[in-house]
């Protein structure tokens, strides 16, 4: 057979029993990041964040192939993955909104602009809209607490936002 195979022909390298297949290239940083630690723990964060950057989402299915590169136990990926909240553990929209609903945000309006999210999306918190443009959660402060009600669209954060806000933020989120 004749090897016309392009570059990329090899770059998915670690696969798991349950489909999920590691891109060669987050292999080569997760293995960078891990050298770079004493404790290959350190590198935990930053590989799941590696496959949610390039999923949308951390399938289970990453978890035992993570770890492997990683050289730790499947349990304790699986405990960094379900700690963190800003790595989503289910298929997200195109565009994830983090509604911050700490403190400082609670008292300056975030009842307010949750429903009026809720409204202009016809979702509510942990759901994504029909067309699959917006997935709608909650966080924990994103540290913009003198500027709430705060959110984060994906990696851009706002505030204070108002629900008269929202038709032209979300208009530059296609
Ligand atoms: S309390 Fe909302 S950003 Fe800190």
């Amino acid at each position: 057979m004749n090897d016309t195979a392009s570059p990329n022909a090899h770059a998915v390298i670690a696969t798991d029993g349950d489909g999920f297949a590691l891109h060669a290239e987050d292999r080569n940083a997760m293995l960078a990041e891990r050298d770079h630690y004493e404790q290959p723990q350190a590198a935990c964060i930053e590989a799941l964040k590696l496959v949610q950057r390039r999923h949308g989402w951390v399938p289970d299915g990453a978890i035992p192939v993570i770890a492997e590169t990683l050289g730790l136990g499947v349990a304790d990926v699986e405990g960094v993955a379900t700690f963190y909240s800003l790595i989503f553990r289910q298929p997200v929209g195109r565009h994830v909104i983090l509604l911050c609903d700490s403190s400082s945000c609670f008292l300056t309006g975030f009842e307010g602009l949750r429903e009026a999210l809720g409204e202009h999306l016809g979702v509510a918190f942990g759901q994504t809209t029909l067309d699959g443009r917006f997935t709608l959660l909650p966080v924990c402060c994103l540290g913009a607490c003198d500027r709430g009600p705060a959110l984060m669209i994906d990696d851009d954060t706002f505030g204070p936002i108002t629900a008269d806000d929202l038709d032209e933020l979300l208009e530059a989120y296609p």
